[in-house]
């Protein structure tokens, strides 16, 4: 191979209050290749990233590009230098359109005037490419998390790049729009444009990867070919042993129902109908769109229910706000942990033991040893990296932070659980722990509806499955007929 390095990075050194993110990374990236970045929460990936893109500073070490080293890069430059990066947190502005968004910045202006029907006409041109249909005008702040991630790539693909870092790029999109991805990066790699490439899921590593590169606490680990390496072999160099994957086995099986629910209709869906009982994991399928967070924000009290009825321990309930979904027993664990899961500037502990504080307090007297013991549990059983419990969440790694919103709903004890994609952004040790968890707190009789867009984790975790297409459920699969094919043949509306 005739390689050209285009970035090279010599001896990276960052550090937080606490943490050093980064200690002496060096690491090449080749023109035109595919290089992916592995690594456990809060390894140091998206530090390193933004060290390039100049986000953030860094303590010591070089960056080497464009014929020039840099002890520091700024925004302006990296940009200047052809380098776009997709953020894992959204750094879209809501309150503008998608094509606003995209070519924010750029000068697509008619004399003084911003030429928005060119603009339009360009978005257009992108979201086709994606095959997907989102209005150039739609306000970003009213699109869905996956809409949101393809205006952020279309976003740094209209540019002229030469050096694309897409952080978790895969993370809030669906089977489909992933292949779509895939596409692009292999015309942008055909063009020569070298791609760093963040993701926790190994299978689109081997799928798009001519390289990988592995951090460990913030250290530099390895390098491979990826055709010369295999899952085994890159969990042991990101974990630092041996880990065994697998879907834990259940010691009881499900008891008698704990909610039902009755051709409930409202926030776009309709006519749902089904059951899910004291100790059953109810795996809930679709594409991005399907309704099935439309129907757990129904289900939580926070978008109203227009007609239908819902059941719980025989019982039929009315839930008009998330107050009462909570004195009916219901949690959820959120899909957007940026926007309704967590109190960013708080710190860490006070986010977990938030919504038990009352469970904690005696005449109103939070007691804080339980406080401490309760936080400490869960960081330590999910393994929540942070120097401490006051640390603010939003000085947390992305995946961190999930752990963070998850530890908060166990916290809780809710006995109908509802999980908006549990493991979203979460490295592969943490997720072994998170399915053991889930499997005990079903054997200890919990219901529990998992809304998931990993395949292996619907057909690996759930008892049964019900698949949602277009707001309307259109099948419910037993274990003996699980397999992929089937639920998304039902997902895209087959059968
Ligand atoms: N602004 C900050 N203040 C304090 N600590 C920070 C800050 N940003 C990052 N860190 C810490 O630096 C370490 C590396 O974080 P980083 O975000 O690079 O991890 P990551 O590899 O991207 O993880 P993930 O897979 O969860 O996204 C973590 O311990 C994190 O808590
Ligand atoms: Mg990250």
């Amino acid at each position: 191979m005739n390689a050209k390095v285009v970035l090279s990075l010599e001896n990276i050194t960052k550090r937080y209050p606490g943490v050093l993110a980064l200690n002496k990374v060096s690491l090449d990236f080749i023109e035109g290749e595919v290089h992916a970045l592995l690594g456990e929460n809060g390894a140091g990936k998206s530090t390193l990233i933004k060290a390039v893109a100049g986000a953030i500073s860094i303590d010591s070490g070089f960056i080497h590009i464009g014929g020039q080293s840099y002890q520091q890069m700024t925004p302006q430059l990296s940009r200047g230098m052809g380098i776009e990066v997709i953020y894992q947190e959204f750094n879209l502005i809501p309150t503008m359109s998608a094509a606003e968004n995209i070519f924010l910045g750029d000068k697509v202006s008619n004399k003084r005037f911003v030429d928005y029907g060119t603009m339009r006409k360009k978005t257009r041109e992108i979201f086709e490419l994606f095959k997907v249909d989102i209005n150039p005008n739609a306000l970003v702040g009213e699109l869905s998390p996956a809409q949101k991630q393809i205006v952020e790539i279309a976003k740094a693909v209209s540019k002229k790049v030469k050096l694309l870092i897409m952080d978790e790029p895969s993370a809030p999109l669906s089977i489909s729009e992933v292949e779509r991805m895939f596409e692009i990066i292999k015309q942008l790699k055909e063009k020569g444009v070298t791609i760093i490439y963040i993701s926790h899921r190994l299978e689109e590593v081997f799928r798009i990867s001519d390289r990988v590169s592995v951090l460990r606490d913030g250290e530099y680990v390895d390098t491979k070919l990826t055709a010369n390496t295999n899952r085994k072999e890159l969990i042991s160099l990101m974990v630092g042993r041996e880990l065994k994957e697998t879907y834990p086995s259940r010691l009881n099986p499900p008891g008698s129902i704990a909610l039902e629910v009755k051709n409930l209709t409202g926030n776009g869906d309709r006519d749902i109908s089904f059951s899910v009982c004291k100790g059953e994991i109810l795996g809930i399928s679709g594409l991005v769109g399907a309704g099935r967070t439309e129907l757990a924000m129904m289900l939580i009290g926070a978008a109203p229910i227009e007609r239908g009825e819902i059941w719980i321990g025989g019982r039929q309930v009315k839930i008009r706000s998330p107050k009462e979904a909570i004195q009916n027993g219901i949690g959820l664990l959120t899909e957007d942990r940026k926007n309704k899961g967590l109190f960013l500037e708080l710190g860490v502990g006070w986010n977990i033991s938030f919504p038990i504080v009352r469970k904690l307090s005696n005449y109103g007297i939070v007691d804080q040893k339980s406080e401490k013991d309760i936080t400490e549990h869960y960081r330590e059983r999910i393994n929540i990296k942070t120097p401490n419990m006051e640390q603010l969440v939003i000085n947390l790694s992305g995946g961190n932070q999930q752990k963070v919103v998850l530890a908060k709903s166990l916290a809780a004890e809710s006995e109908i659980l509802i999980f908006d994609e549990p493991t979203r952004g979460i490295d592969v040790g943490a997720k072994q722990e998170i399915y053991q968890l889930m499997c005990e707190l079903a054997d200890n009789g919990n219901a529990i509806l998992m809304i998931t867009s990993d395949m292996e984790e619907l057909l690996g975790m759930s008892d049964r499955i019900i698949v949602l297409s277009e707001g309307k459920l259109v099948g419910e699969v037993q274990k003996e007929q699980f397999s992929q094919n089937y639920i998304l043949d039902l997902a895209s509306g087959i059968h």
